[in-house]
């Protein structure tokens, strides 16, 4: 019992500690994405999509739950955040190359259309950020004709 005590105690001592620590927040105030929306054009309900399921993972601003000022969940969450822009960032948008651009529709309609996107881990805690039949059906139509579009760039004239 005495024992159990001390580890109790030793936990909440790290607990509190830990409090006193917290990753740099990802914000970025302004029309962070507006490139990509500019170049891409998509209808305002696949916009409202992006911004609603994607954004707080996938551009420089990220919209935190009020449990993001609790350690360890805050690192947690940053770690997503991070590991997510790396893969891609809709407000780097206008920076990747056409082949990056499009070989990242490809990516983006394949994680959508087999459900690993957004996160489970996210859609468990954030109400309504699953996208519904409908939505994944715009976003594929979506892809196609930005491809196009893409491909049509990059032929020679
Ligand atoms: C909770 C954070 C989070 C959300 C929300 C999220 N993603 Fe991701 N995404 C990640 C992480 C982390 C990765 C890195 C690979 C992995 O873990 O599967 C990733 C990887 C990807 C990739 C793979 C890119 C590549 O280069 O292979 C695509 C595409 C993608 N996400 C698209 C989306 C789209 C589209 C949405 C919204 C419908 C979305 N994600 C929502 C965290 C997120």
């Amino acid at each position: 019992m005495k024992l159990l005590k001390k580890i109790s105690l030793g936990v909440l001592v790290v607990f509190v500690a830990m409090q006193f620590f917290s990753p740099t927040k990802n914000t970025s105030a302004g029309k962070h994405t507006e490139a990509f929306i500019k170049q891409t054009n998509p209808s305002p309900e696949l916009k409202t999509s992006f911004e609603t399921s994607c954004y707080d993972c996938h551009s420089n601003n990220t919209e935190y739950p009020w449990y993001n000022n609790i350690a360890p969940i805050s690192y947690l969450l940053a770690g997503h955040v991070k590991d997510g822009k790396e893969h891609l960032n809709f407000s780097e948008w206008e920076n990747y190359s056409l082949d990056k651009k499009d070989r990242l529709l490809t990516e983006i309609e394949e994680q959508v259309v087999n459900g690993k996107m957004p996160l489970s881990q996210y859609t468990l805690f954030h109400k309504n950020t699953e996208l519904t039949t409908s939505e994944v059906n715009k976003l594929v139509e979506w892809v196609r004709q930005t491809r196009i579009i893409y491909q049509l760039g990059k032929q020679p004239k």
